[in-house]
């Protein structure tokens, strides 16, 4: 309610990415007044034997995590540790820092309860992102979502992800390789199939010399085709990665009530018109891996029962962008209750 008539009228008067970084900040400043992180947590923490599940070899307190986008540079971790998320992914994370596209290139849908986005990686780059995860206080699991420099040409942009992958093998608990974004030019030709398989060999590959792996998910676009899907599921399978997080933004503008001007927008579509089209990916994938390939579903969560949708259709963790804007951090509880409800 604070957030539905408070909260978002407010911020929804700023410009979107104004809005993201005010947030941000008075988040930072609340939190340092003594009282407030406990205040946070006993209003939107939920905790319940239930909840706990261990996928990929990891223990998670509960399955709702904030998906990768929104604390690109691991600035708020200790902070949103306190709002009642399971896990965090950072990022995407490139091995040089980048400014990403010009300006404005965030764009709200509120008609669709939807956001266009054409960030770009706009990113502090592995070497700040790394300092940021050593000096974290919170012991939330993170995820740090990997990707290559714009300038990287895709012929060489298996030595990016390697990059990151060796820079924050220390210091998160999975990683997540992201082909998927429509905001970074031919990124998504990554996703076909041999570059793909190679790519993720050669991760698999160090991975294994590490004393200890850590669990690499593959994150795919919902604009995929079942063919495309097929060749992801038997690429997942045969390389041995640990899971597939579906899904990342979608091209298509099927159906929203905006205006031309704004649906035209270029970027990646989130939020309440991908939600049907990533729960149909994810059932597919869990379908045709018969039940074997843990996947994180994201896409279109705005409530507890979009949750419940997605783990019904085979997902054993979710993850939130654009309903935790639409919908502010009670979401969390929501959906989590909702699971205990549910029994799932
Ligand atoms: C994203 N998303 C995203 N994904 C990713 O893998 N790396 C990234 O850097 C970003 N950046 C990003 C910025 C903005 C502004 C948005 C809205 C989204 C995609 C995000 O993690 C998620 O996969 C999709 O947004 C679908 O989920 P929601 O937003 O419908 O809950």
């Amino acid at each position: 309610m604070f957030y539905q008539y408070l909260i978002k009228p407010f911020f929804f008067l700023f410009d979107p990415e104004r809005a993201h970084y005010l947030l941000a900040d008075l988040i930072k400043f609340f939190m340092r007044i003594p009282g407030v992180p406990v205040l946070f947590r006993w209003i939107y923490g939920y905790e319940h034997p239930q909840l706990t599940r261990t996928v990929f070899g990891i223990e998670f307190p509960n399955p709702v995590g904030l998906a990768a986008g929104f604390d690109k540079n691991a600035l708020l971790i200790d902070e949103f540790s306190n709002l009642g998320f399971g896990f965090i992914e950072v990022g995407t994370v490139t091995p040089k820092p980048q400014d990403g596209n010009e300006k404005p290139r965030l764009f709200r849908l509120p008609a669709d309860a939807a956001i266009i986005n054409r960030m770009g990686f706009n990113n502090d780059g592995l070497a700040a992102i790394k300092q940021r995860l050593q000096v974290r206080q919170s012991k939330i699991i993170i995820g740090g979502n990997l990707g290559k420099n714009k300038l990287t040409p895709n012929e060489e942009a298996e030595e990016d992800y390697c990059l990151g992958f060796e820079a924050l093998y220390e210091v998160v608990d999975y990683f997540v390789v992201n082909v998927s974004s429509p905001n970074t030019p031919n990124l998504r030709a990554l996703q076909e199939k041999e570059p793909l398989r190679h790519l993720l060999i050669r991760l698999q590959t160090l991975n294994d010399e590490k004393p200890k792996p850590k669990p690499i998910l593959l994150k795919i676009a919902p604009d995929l085709s079942n063919d495309q899907l097929d060749d992801v599921i038997e690429i997942v399978m045969s390389t041995g990665i640990a899971g597939i997080i579906a899904t990342n933004t979608t091209l298509s503008r099927e159906g929203l009530l905006s205006a031309d001007t704004l649906k035209n927008e270029q970027g990646g579509l989130s939020g309440k018109p991908v939600q049907n089209r990533s729960t149909e990916v994810i059932a597919y994938i869990h379908q045709n891996s018969n039940g074997k390939i843990p996947i994180v579903g994201v896409g279109g969560i705005h409530s507890a029962e979009d949750a419940i949708e997605k783990i019904r259709a085979g997902a054993s963790l979710v993850q939130i962008y654009t309903g935790f804007i639409y919908e502010g951090p009670g979401l969390i509880k929501k959906i989590n209750q909702g699971i205990v409800q549910e029994g799932l």
